[in-house]
């Protein structure tokens, strides 16, 4: 027990560190929870126009929950890396310095994969591109990934990350509710459209 605590709080705040929310402040560009979605991830960066850091974002939530797994890992062994990542992924929807207001998951999603089960990124980064290339929608993109992943995880005899995983799912779709109820009305801004 005492390494699963100090595995969830190590990730924990790694993860709660909002890259987006810095990021844009840094650049000057003012509050990025009052712009576009009010989200602090990287597709609501890049609806300020700045691509760089639209992926600066990107890389660096994903790879916040990557330190967190692969730190875990090397110190406590495997099982408390996958907790770590799911931390950092929970540090990232609910940072304590943001009142608990954070991001959606989709980049400490990855990172965690990235971490813990890398070639599956390889899926993710599939899937995501085939929805985002026909839809232009970031957000249904990451549903749809995050929707397959766990499923994968299942049928390559992977139940403990394909568990967390899953978990980390209803977490980000349940984040996504707002995104999904403008796709269904239809009305949910596509990539880079600035609305
Ligand atoms: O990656 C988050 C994305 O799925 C939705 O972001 O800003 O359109 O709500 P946003």
């Amino acid at each position: 027990l005492p390494i699963a605590l100090a595995a969830l709080v190590f990730g924990y705040l790694l993860g709660s560190i909002p890259f987006g929310l810095l990021l844009t402040r840094a650049a000057g560009l003012g509050d990025i929870r009052s712009i576009g979605s009010g989200n602090i991830g990287a597709t609501n960066v890049l609806r300020t126009g700045n691509k760089k850091l639209a992926a600066a974002t990107l890389l660096l939530d994903a790879l916040k929950a990557t330190a967190a797994a692969l730190i875990a890992w090397y110190l406590l062994g495997k099982e408390a890396g996958l907790l770590a990542g799911f931390a950092a992924f929970l540090g990232h929807l609910f940072p304590v310095w943001l009142g608990f207001k954070g991001g959606k998951g989709v980049a400490t999603y990855i990172g965690t994969l990235l971490g813990i089960a890398p070639w599956m990124v390889l899926i993710f980064a599939v899937l995501w591109l085939s929805v985002a290339k026909l839809s232009k929608y970031s957000s249904l993109s990451a549903l749809v990934a995050t929707l397959v992943i766990p499923v994968v995880l299942w049928f390559i005899g992977e139940p403990k990350i394909a568990l967390v995983m899953a978990i980390m799912t209803l977490i980000s779709w349940y984040k996504h509710k707002t995104n999904i109820e403008r796709l269904i009305a239809g009305t949910e801004s596509k990539i880079g459209q600035k609305g």
